[in-house]
């Protein structure tokens, strides 16, 4: 925590007060527990995308990573602003999925598959410009809490899917719609044609580009087998970007919002192994202390980690000023289009 951390949570109360209505501070369930306690909204990145859309503050602080500060700069009104407490806090994964090689992707898929054969499905791990091309060509974004959902939707239009940019929560979301494996195709985006030959990828249905999120892919399977030899009759839940080897011998898998209402509704005195971000599992384990709260494995994410009280301090007074998120009008426009499909789909 910050030195001085009493200081700054009271100079941050301060100006929360001040700014009344106007301000919403929203905080991704990754971050440090006393950046969570200053938060006015606390949830996943699906949740905190509908906060934002539905909020009435003048000035919406986003704790979290910076795609999830864009996706509200996408979706804000033209009376609010977005601010990010510290703009360097991005997400690798995200990272791996840079537009030239999207644009390529999409126009080698139009040769082999046909321009209006696919659609790209975009997980909201992904930065603004890349939200925006899939955009461009009727692509749709989705969370790890809604991913099976929209790939369900466009394979109900009759469409191959492109998923972006997680291999895992795409792999495993498509093993859990009973889809036959066969019809995978991965994407390796450094090599021509993702690294497949035409004649095979013309058979497939699902392209999966190889992006991974080091947080939790860092589980293996000789955890999970650890953990239950260690804590008998325990329950395991992991988050779906875990390798399919970690999801497939937990005993359930979900988003973080799952992940939050699994131990919600478990019962008192169960021991519950969790295979997602460290912060959220100790802030879990604080929680219901009536139960038993373990991580997996020490396994945390360092950009979540960036958004610090002394960050959040000098965002809050300096409010209009400093930390907005800014966006081209192009990019906002066709990335919205992106954002609502999901939005309309699930809800
Ligand atoms: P959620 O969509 O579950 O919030 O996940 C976001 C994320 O970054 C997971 O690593
Ligand atoms: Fe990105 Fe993984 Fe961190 Fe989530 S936990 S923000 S996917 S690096």
């Amino acid at each position: 925590m910050d030195l001085e951390a009493d200081k700054l949570i009271d100079d941050i109360k301060k100006i929360k007060k001040e700014l009344g209505g106007e301000l919403i501070i929203l905080t991704h369930h990754y971050q440090r527990p006393e950046i969570v306690e200053l938060g006015d909204e606390v949830g996943d990145s699906y949740l905190l995308c509908k906060k934002a859309f539905q909020s009435e503050a003048k000035y919406i602080v986003f704790c979290g990573v910076r795609f999830m500060a864009e996706s509200a700069e996408i979706l804000r009104r033209d009376s609010q602003r977005v601010f990010h407490p510290d703009p360097f806090s991005g997400c690798p994964m995200a990272d791996m999925s840079e537009s030239g090689d999207v644009i390529r992707a999409f126009n080698e898929l139009d040769d082999v598959w046909g321009k209006d054969a696919f659609v790209p499905v975009v997980y909201m791990n992904s930065s603004a410009e890349v939200k925006s091309i899939a955009g461009r060509r009727g692509g749709i974004i989705c969370t790890s809490s809604n991913a099976d959902k929209i790939i369900s939707h466009v394979f109900s239009m009759g469409k191959k899917v492109i998923f972006i940019p997680d291999e895992y929560l795409g792999f495993n979301t498509y093993k859990r719609l009973g889809r036959g494996l066969e019809n995978i195709a991965f994407w390796d985006f450094s090599l021509p044609l993702g690294g497949n030959k035409a004649d095979e990828l013309r058979k497939k249905d699902f392209v999966l580009w190889k992006g991974y999120c080091h947080v939790h892919t860092f589980f293996t399977r000789e955890h999970v087998l650890e953990a239950r030899r260690k804590f008998k009759g325990c329950r395991i839940v992991v988050h779906p970007e875990c390798k399919p080897e970690v999801v497939d011998n937990a005993d359930a898998s979900g988003s973080t919002e799952y992940i939050v209402r699994y131990v919600r509704e478990s019962p008192v005195n169960s021991t519950i192994i969790i295979g997602t971000e460290l912060n959220l599992v100790r802030r879990l384990a604080n929680i219901y202390k009536d139960r038993n709260i373990f991580e997996l494995a020490r396994s945390m994410c360092p950009n979540m980690f960036k958004i610090t009280l002394s960050k959040l301090k000098v965002t809050l007074e300096n409010i209009p000023n400093k930390n907005r998120v800014e966006l081209p009008d192009d990019i906002k426009e066709y990335s919205r289009e992106a954002l609502s499909r999901m939005l309309n789909i699930v809800g």
